[in-house]
């Protein structure tokens, strides 16, 4: 029974990549969003792809922020770090969030987790092009980025347009104008629809979601039942090597629709 359960599953991270037409799956038990629920097994599958597919040698990683990669770093480990030399650095800057869930802390946490090195990117967020322009000449913003644009790996979330908006104190205006155009999901800064138009983009600095097709390995982690409609609308946009790493309670939904 033992081994139907683990050719099930299987099958059915193989269903949910085809469905999604992303590379790969890798699908928990449980449901992350639930009352009951918790990001601890899928920060634990998270922590076991990386292990499995970040190559040997050097590596920049570009992480995103939120609970859910804040829980990531927790299930990080030196022995991530034997073989391989990795920076971390935060994928994008500030995005309003509280502070120990922004990309900053939580790649600081992933390279401490590790024993392994970071790079901060101190920029506050919602930048004018007048001010963002001279910020970016600056040599200690500047080769940040650099880092960031040379990064092989990526770590991200995926958030509900609506929690997301509310969570960075969005004001009603925008989140009116969210709501009529039908947003569902938000990553990287993007809110999309259901069908993976992006609806509204908030400049920010760093990676864009068109950079991520040049990266050697992508891994978005996001789970629960309550993400179902903002994970498989993200996957429209998402470059073809994604790997999802996602509880039972999304699959289920997106399955089943
Ligand atoms: C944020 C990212 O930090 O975390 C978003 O900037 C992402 O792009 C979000 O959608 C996910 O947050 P959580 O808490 O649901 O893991």
């Amino acid at each position: 029974p033992i081994m139907d359960e683990l050719a099930g599953r299987q099958q059915r991270e193989l269903a949910l990549a085809q469905r999604l037409n992303i590379a790969h799956c890798t699908i928990v038990p449980g449901d992350s969003t639930a009352a009951n629920g918790n990001l601890a097994s899928l920060a634990q599958a998270a922590s076991q792809v990386l292990a499995d597919e970040l190559p040997a040698g050097k590596s920049i990683v570009a992480v995103m922020g939120g609970h859910t990669l804040a829980n990531v770093a927790e299930a990080l480990t030196p022995t991530l770090a034997m073989n391989r030399e990795l920076l971390f650095v935060p994928a994008r800057g500030g995005v309003g969030e509280s502070p120990a869930i922004q990309a900053n802390a939580v790649s600081a946490r992933m390279a401490q987790r590790t024993n392994s090195d970071f790079r901060s990117l101190y920029v506050p967020e919602q930048l004018t092009t007048a001010t963002y322009k001279p910020l970016f000449a600056e040599p200690a913003i500047h080769e940040v980025l650099q880092l960031i644009a040379q990064s092989n790996v990526v770590i991200h979330g995926i958030g509900q347009a609506l929690v997301m908006a509310k969570r960075r104190q969005m004001t009603p205006h925008v989140i009116a104008d969210l709501t009529a155009a039908h947003a569902v999901g938000e990553a990287f800064g993007y809110f999309f629809d259901a069908e993976g138009h992006v609806v509204s983009k908030f400049p920010r600095i760093g990676l864009d979601i068109a950079d991520l097709a040049a990266k050697q390995l992508v891994i978005a982690v996001a789970g629960g039942a309550e993400k179902g409609t903002a994970i498989a609308a993200y996957m429209h946009l998402a470059p073809a090597q994604t790997w999802l790493i996602t509880d039972e309670g999304a699959a289920d939904f997106v399955l089943k629709k």
